[in-house]
């Protein structure tokens, strides 16, 4: 049988590349399954949904194999598969969506009820995502592979975009869910915060869908200054203005219409001191002062139900300080979960192959070796102004 390698979590702060089954076209329980695609992997990447189990925040199991982000060509089809033949370049949305439920009929792929027995929402190599193997590896298997998977229309095309199309798995939708999820349109005022892969896909896509004006906010130096050195303002929520004060020095009143939370759980408080500790309801708490009254709030950044590494009782499982009242007095609406990559990738996709978003450049890809994978988690978690993408198989080196 064909050998295999992949990413395995370890325990906290650590990762592995190791020996691991060539995937079979079974569902985690073993079950055949003839709906089902195997995939040399072309590109799979790293995301900041990984750090929060690497980082040991939440109950991931040692030996979970990592990866929900994959891009990868075709070299076995099931039985059932119609639509899709060996050879076929395809984006997988990180989603694992079974097609056939009510929440996949209503396009909310991100809750699928068939993937996973204990909550509604499947995806690869994730904690409590329903045991879907990760797809940082050589090869992997997708399931319900006809309703997952967005074939590219030519193999040469894709590979020249190929350090963009790898972002259709995930940040790319993800960050344009949150700028359609907070209302952005033409003409729009928009913060982001985070100046992680996600906030920089959510700051392009909202320069897709006609912002006037784009303000992205972090901590971190390096990734501000990368912000900035793509286009869009910064706010640097380490010093002791407010939020609301640095918006208005920008755009002379301190409220945006729209506003995207890409931090999540693990975010830093504002202010000098402030941001030296980690205040998982500041961002939330932020947003609601500096949206305006009717506007939307979009939430990518992700929130857990558990967080064994949490500071107090209450955000060990997932109950955060949120001072919703000020939300309910401004009419806010706030948008949450996990995106459902496949409503917004296919015509992303048209959006790249046409040149009309050029997402590697502005998220800083910077492809690695399978090998490197661990070095690339050690500096991504350091707060490289990157996106670290794998290449299990040489395939970009080439492509470039
Ligand atoms: N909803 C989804 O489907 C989905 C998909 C992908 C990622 N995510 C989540 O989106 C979030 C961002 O992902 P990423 O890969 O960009 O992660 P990342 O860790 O690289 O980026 C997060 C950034 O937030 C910054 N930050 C911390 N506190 C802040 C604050 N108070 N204000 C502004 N910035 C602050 C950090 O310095 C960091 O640069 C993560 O929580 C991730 O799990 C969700
Ligand atoms: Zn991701
Ligand atoms: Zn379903």
């Amino acid at each position: 049988m064909a050998s295999n390698r992949g990413v395995v979590y370890v325990g906290p702060g650590k990762v592995e590349v190791q020996s691991i089954d060539f995937p079979k076209l079974a569902n985690p329980f073993g079950k055949k399954i003839e709906h089902g695609v195997i995939l040399r992997v072309v590109s799979t990447n790293i995301c900041g949904s990984d750090q929060h189990m690497v980082r040991g925040r939440t109950t991931a199991p040692e030996g979970l194999v990592l990866g929900h982000e994959i891009t990868g060509e075709v070299i076995e089809v099931g039985r059932d598969v119609e639509t899709l033949h060996v050879g076929d370049i395809v984006s997988v949305p990180f989603n694992v969506a079974c097609g056939r439920c009510r929440t996949c009929k209503e396009q909310h792929t991100g809750v699928c009820l068939n993937v996973n027995p204990s909550r509604a929402g499947g995806a690869y190599g994730y904690v409590d995502m329903g045991g879907w193997i990760g797809g940082q590896a050589e090869y992997v298997m997708v399931p319900y592979a006809d309703f997952n998977l967005l074939r590219f229309p030519d193999k040469d095309q894709a590979f020249a975009k190929i350090r963009d199309l790898t972002c259709l798995s995930d940040i790319l939708p993800t960050g344009y869910h949150g700028a359609v999820t907070a209302g952005v349109g033409p003409g729009s005022t928009v913060y982001v915060a985070g100046a992680g892969p996600v906030g920089l896909a959510a700051a392009a896509s909202a320069r897709l869908l006609g912002a006037a004006v784009v303000i992205v906010g972090d901590l971190n130096p390096k990734r501000l200054e990368h912000a900035r050195s793509v286009g869009f303002h910064t706010v640097d929520l380490s010093l002791d203005a407010t939020l609301g004060e640095q918006i208005e020095q920008i755009l002379g009143t301190p409220e945006v219409d729209s506003a995207i939370d890409a931090v999540g759980f693990e975010a830093r408080g504002h202010g000098h001191s402030g941001s030296q500790v980690e205040a998982p309801a500041t961002v939330l708490n932020s947003l609601m002062e500096v949206t305006r009254a009717a506007g939307k709030i979009g939430i990518p950044g992700l929130y857990v139900t558990e967080d064994p590494g949490a500071a107090d009782a209450a955000a060990k499982h997932g109950s955060l300080s949120i001072r919703f009242g000020l939300g309910w007095a401004k009419s806010h609406s706030f948008h949450t979960g996990q995106t459902p990559v496949m409503k917004y990738n296919r015509a992303l996709m048209q959006a790249i192959l046409w040149d009309r978003i050029n997402i590697a450049d502005v998220v800083g890809v910077q492809v690695i070796s399978l090998d490197d994978a661990p070095k690339g988690y050690e500096a991504f978690d350091a707060g490289a102004p990157r996106k670290f993408v794998l290449d299990p198989h040489g395939l970009l080196k080439t492509a470039a």
